[in-house]
């Protein structure tokens, strides 16, 4: 990133709190900004400006964002007293959601700004300057002008007014190319904070592809709230996310490919044959379900069963005999009885997850479910959800102890913790360290795998390139 002559050098501490798509959002924030010479730090006590990118998904999430900017006021105040200004921002789902509350309890923050508005973020940045709201109050931190809360959902997408993408790229990166959501699960608060579903064009996706993959990525991960409802437009009319992938897939250098997150009503048979057809993709899919009762997939508005998941996931293993699984699951939404509860146990038994994430319900502010009868009680919630964790964590780990003596194809990404180490990702998508030399960072070599630790496999060098992510004995279905 270049910062023009003119500009005095100042620096930008942004905070990312939730999903891959929050990252993805930060670096395009840090995009917006370069231009008014502002440069990235991780350092915040250097920051002219911090923002906290935050995540609204359950109530953890959002309340971690009122203790930082508690702590940030402090900050403030502090630079306040030594004549030095910090612009404070509030972007993210909860700008979105709370955005009045963030006003009305943290009245030092500067900017609010939801999803849909990062790119007014340097006309909002030069109005809180002209509004003399800086340097703030000494004894509050507050600002002297208006606080400015940007949280419309504007008929033309941010995608049409945001800079070409040069934050954040790097060996193995993310591109998001759907965003909001039209399903309303009960639970969820990503339609009211995100919008309704928006697909960016083909010909956006594919240009931030290739200047990625020029750049040096070698993984993309392309991510949407709903990713593989994906409808762009294309140079014939709207294209599915399996045909976006196909086009990917021909960029040359681009050598692996990943989406999430998914919905299995949106799983079709074109993208199950995707993964049949495409060495690129991936096999690992993060599939969330939610729950294995047909009466909460019911009651959570997920418009299928838990047996037409079995099925999907069927498909998917028959197109693509390697592939694993990953998932989501709520446990304790309102009206979950025991057997409901033993029910998922069941489903996540039968089908074997190579990883997962699993969460205990969280009422969320204007969803369905928050209102409705029968909530389960926290002790119960608490019990259920330490159950099905450790039955994911025995299926990851047992995951993990069957790529013991695969050779499989590993993405060099960096150093690793410990000197000679260097790092990088399986097609799994597991972390895996060995000793090697630092020139195969950004290149893809036959790794055996010859330990697994909690989080990660370790692995030793193979001579001779393959030319598959895929070796014979990883073709075999996983034993987990
Ligand atoms: N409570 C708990 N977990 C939730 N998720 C979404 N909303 C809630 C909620 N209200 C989980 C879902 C989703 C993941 C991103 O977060 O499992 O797939
Ligand atoms: Fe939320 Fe995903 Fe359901 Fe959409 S499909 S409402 S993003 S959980």
């Amino acid at each position: 990133m270049t910062t023009p002559p003119s500009q005095p050098k100042r620096r930008v501490h942004i905070r990312t709190y939730g999903c891959q798509m929050n990252v993805y959002d930060s670096d395009r924030m840090a995009d917006v900004l370069a231009p008014l010479g502002y440069a990235p730090t991780d350092d915040v006590a250097l920051a002219d400006m911090v923002i906290l990118n935050t995540c609204h998904i359950r109530e953890k999430a959002a309340e971690k964002v009122f203790s930082e900017l508690g702590r940030l006021r402090n900050l403030k105040q502090e630079k306040a007293a030594r004549g030095e200004q910090l612009t404070l921002a509030v972007a993210g789902c909860v700008a979105q959601a709370e955005g009045a509350e963030i006003t009305a309890r943290a009245p030092w923050v500067d900017i609010v700004l939801g999803p849909q508005s990062y790119h007014r973020l340097p006309e909002l940045v030069a109005r809180v300057a002209r509004a003399g709201a800086l340097p703030a109050n000494p004894q509050t931190g507050a600002p002297g002008g208006n606080k400015l809360l940007e949280t419309d959902f504007p008929v033309e997408s941010k995608f049409d007014h945001l800079p070409e993408a040069t934050q954040g790229q790097g060996i193995a990166a993310f591109l998001t190319i759907q965003e909001g959501c039209d399903k309303f699960c009960s639970f969820c608060v990503v339609p009211y904070t995100r919008g309704s579903e928006y697909s960016r064009p083909v010909a956006a996706v594919l240009a931030e592809a290739r200047r990625l993959v020029a750049l040096g990525t070698r993984e993309i991960s392309v991510l949407g709230q709903n990713v593989n409802a994906y409808h762009g437009e294309g140079d014939n009319g709207p294209v599915g996310l399996a045909r976006l992938l196909r086009t990917l897939a021909e960029i040359p250098g681009l050598d692996r490919l990943r989406y999430t997150t998914s919905h299995p009503r949106d799983m079709d048979d074109d993208l199950v044959a995707a993964h049949a057809e495409l060495p690129q993709l991936m096999p690992l899919l993060h599939l969330p379900v939610q729950s294995g009762s047909d009466r909460m997939l019911a009651a959570m508005n997920r418009g299928h069963t838990a047996d037409a998941f079995r099925r999907i996931v069927d498909r998917l293993r028959a197109a693509q005999p390697g592939l694993a699984l990953s998932s989501d699951f709520i446990v304790g939404h309102p009206g979950e009885t025991a057997a409901d509860h033993a029910a998922t146990l069941a489903l996540i038994r039968d089908v074997g997850f190579a990883m997962a994430y699993s969460f205990k319900y969280s009422a969320r502010p204007g969803t369905p479910a928050a209102g409705a009868p029968l909530q389960v009680a926290e002790a119960l919630r608490d019990e259920r959800l330490a159950e099905i964790q450790a039955l994911l964590r025995d299926q990851q780990q047992a995951f993990n102890r069957s790529r013991i003596g695969m050779t499989m194809e590993v993405l060099f990404t960096g150093p690793g913790r410990h000197p000679g180490q260097v790092a990088g990702r399986t097609p799994w998508l597991q972390p895996i360290h060995l000793l090697g030399p630092a020139s195969l960072i950004g290149r893809i070599a036959p790794v055996r795998v010859v330990g697994t630790q909690p989080n990660s496999l370790s692995g030793m060098l193979v001579a001779g390139a393959g030319q598959s992510h895929l070796t014979p004995a990883a073709q075999e279905p996983a034993p987990v």
